[in-house]
């Protein structure tokens, strides 16, 4: 009797557990070769193979030295699009670190550039035309995981394959999001991604987040759309009965992860459908090289890390900024290690180690480490806050700027301008982060809040992905803003009504006084 109890509450248990969606066939679509951007690519993909899914991946770079095994599978972009020489071509710039001077517009633009030509060059592939015009479409993948950034193109691939849609945007949040999910984002408060601003900003600031804002709007809607289209109208024109446009592909996205999580967000309106899952690519710290591992264990004054991320190269640095930062470096009791991507510095002081690569999360867990010089881009930053490292940052670009400022609001970092560097002020902000114990007591609260979560990072992105799989899309999380007109959308037409409603009322009102008036004064003249 009691065993059959016991095995009825397990039969009900097992019923009402989700269909677990494992064995899933997953094409992915990661063809952008930006490398911090493979931090997020390369740790979701490892994931959903150890979950025991099958991907095949359009991929910029090659995953081979990740040994994923039979259940992987690699359509290679060949050769790896040399994404700064295009941009050299187009703007005269001589190396990135003149980005700082560039214009916010020069940049959309450039990045539109730099995502059409990516797009085209993966698209032209034999192998990817292979996959666009296969003929066996039924049964063939269960879902499209593809990128959010400037590569629209490829989300035709869920048509053809008649799959639903994931994204992984690899710089979190972007104001013009709000167009593809229904949603407003207050330009009041939601600073744009690329100006250097923070969720409190001046009226002025708010005036130029709400025209940069806009501009993207409608340089997006009037000028990249149509470029897109033309792309994915001559790619997939032969594949698919009727091609879609870009901007209505955008809205059948069922999931979007975001590499972001608070406290490194600002607060925004959002929907279920938009998943933060930053931090995606921290892993518990693995063992250092010998080398490092002594360098860092007898650094008893602590160690400062000094890293630009993977598309600075500091190397290419201006000679007199090399000289003060080795200067300055070389007064300090602390150690000093760089990543520094040429074999040697001439008159290198005797507490600086410099190395071509270093395994920057890994170095940032090691307790002697006590600032973290940074270019401030996202994937370091989180690194930096999830080991709470206090951070000396010196963006250039992007999102870069926000970040920083973000950190610099939070008490955990200090921020400098690259081109007005000077000795003493490096000198005096290294020492600030070093001995001033309220950045180390500011970026331990905020670190504690930002690995506070219901779900791990990768866990709550393999989440999401299954119950995409499992439910075949999410349209019961699709906002019906995204099917009103825009002057529905923002409810003008209501206003439009309450308004003519209120004046003709007024007038009504005007009228009736007048008559009354008339009245009274006729009473007057005939007494
Ligand atoms: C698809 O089928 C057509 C007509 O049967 C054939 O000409 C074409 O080569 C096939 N394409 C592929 C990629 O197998
Ligand atoms: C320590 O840093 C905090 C925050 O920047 C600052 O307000 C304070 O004055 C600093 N203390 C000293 C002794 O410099």
């Amino acid at each position: 009797m009691r065993f059959r109890l016991v095995l009825l509450c397990a039969l009900c248990a097992a019923i009402s557990l989700p269909r677990i969606a494992t064995g899933a066939k997953i094409l992915a679509v990661y063809a952008f070769p930006g490398k911090s951007h493979y931090m997020m690519h390369t740790a979701l993909i490892r994931a959903l193979i150890e979950r025991g899914h099958e991907v095949t991946m359009v991929a910029a770079f090659s995953l081979e030295s990740q040994k994923l095994g039979s259940n992987y599978k690699e359509i290679l972009i060949e050769p790896v699009y040399d994404i700064w020489k295009a941009v050299e071509l187009d703007t005269g710039m001589q190396h990135m670190f003149e980005l700082t001077r560039m214009r916010n517009h020069d940049f959309l633009r450039m990045l539109n550039l730099i995502g059409s030509k990516t797009t085209e060059h993966a698209l032209r592939q034999p192998k990817v035309q292979a996959l666009i015009n296969a003929n066996q479409t039924e049964g063939v993948f269960d879902l499209l995981l593809a990128e959010q950034f400037y590569q629209e193109p490829f989300l035709a691939l869920a048509y053809k394959y008649n799959i639903p849609i994931v994204t992984t945007s690899t710089l979190g949040y972007e104001n013009h999001m709000s167009q593809m999910m229904g949603l407003i984002t207050p330009w009041s408060f939601v600073p744009h991604g690329f100006m250097p601003f923070t969720d409190r900003m001046s009226f002025v600031q708010r005036l130029q987040n709400s025209y940069e804002s806009l501009y993207e709007d409608l340089d997006r809607l009037f000028n990249y759309f149509p470029q897109m289209d033309a792309l994915t109208q001559q790619y997939f024109g032969a594949a698919l009965a009727v091609v879609p446009a870009v901007q209505q592909m955008e809205q059948q996205i069922s999931v979007m992860l975001l590499n972001s999580h608070a406290p490194l967000t600002t607060t925004r309106p959002t929907v279920d459908a938009m998943v933060p899952v930053g931090g995606m690519h921290i892993y518990p710290p693995k063992k250092l090289p010998q080398d490092i591992q002594s360098f860092l264990d007898s650094a008893h004054a602590g160690a400062i890390y000094f890293s630009l991320g993977s598309n600075m190269q500091s190397k290419d640095m201006p000679k007199s900024m090399l000289r003060l930062f080795l200067t300055v470096f070389a007064s300090l009791p602390q150690r000093v290690l760089w990543k520094y991507e040429d074999e040697s510095i001439e008159q290198l002081p005797a507490n600086v180690m410099i190395r071509k690569w270093l395994p920057q999360s890994d170095i940032l867990a090691h307790a002697n480490v006590k600032v973290f010089i940074t270019h401030g881009g996202l994937f370091g930053t989180q690194e930096g806050v999830h080991y709470a490292v206090p951070m000396l940052g010196i963006p250039f670009y992007c999102d870069q700027h926000l970040n920083m400022n973000k950190a610099v609001l939070g008490g955990y970092a200090i921020s400098l301008h690259f081109q007005s560097i000077t000795e003493s002020l490096l000198r005096e902000s290294l020492q600030q982060l070093i001995y001033n114990s309220s950045y180390r007591q500011q970026i331990q609260r905020v670190s504690d809040i930002f690995r506070d979560r219901p779900l791990p990072a990768r866990e709550s992105a393999i989440y999401w992905i299954e119950y995409v799989i499992r439910h075949k899309g999410a349209p019961h999380m699709r906002s019906a803003g995204l099917d009103l007109s825009w002057y529905q959308f923002y409810l003008l037409d209501v206003i439009g009504f309450v308004a003519a409603v209120v004046v003709a009322l007024l007038l009504l009102l005007r009228r009736l006084l007048r008559l009354l008036l008339s009245k009274q004064q006729q009473k007057v003249k005939s007494h």
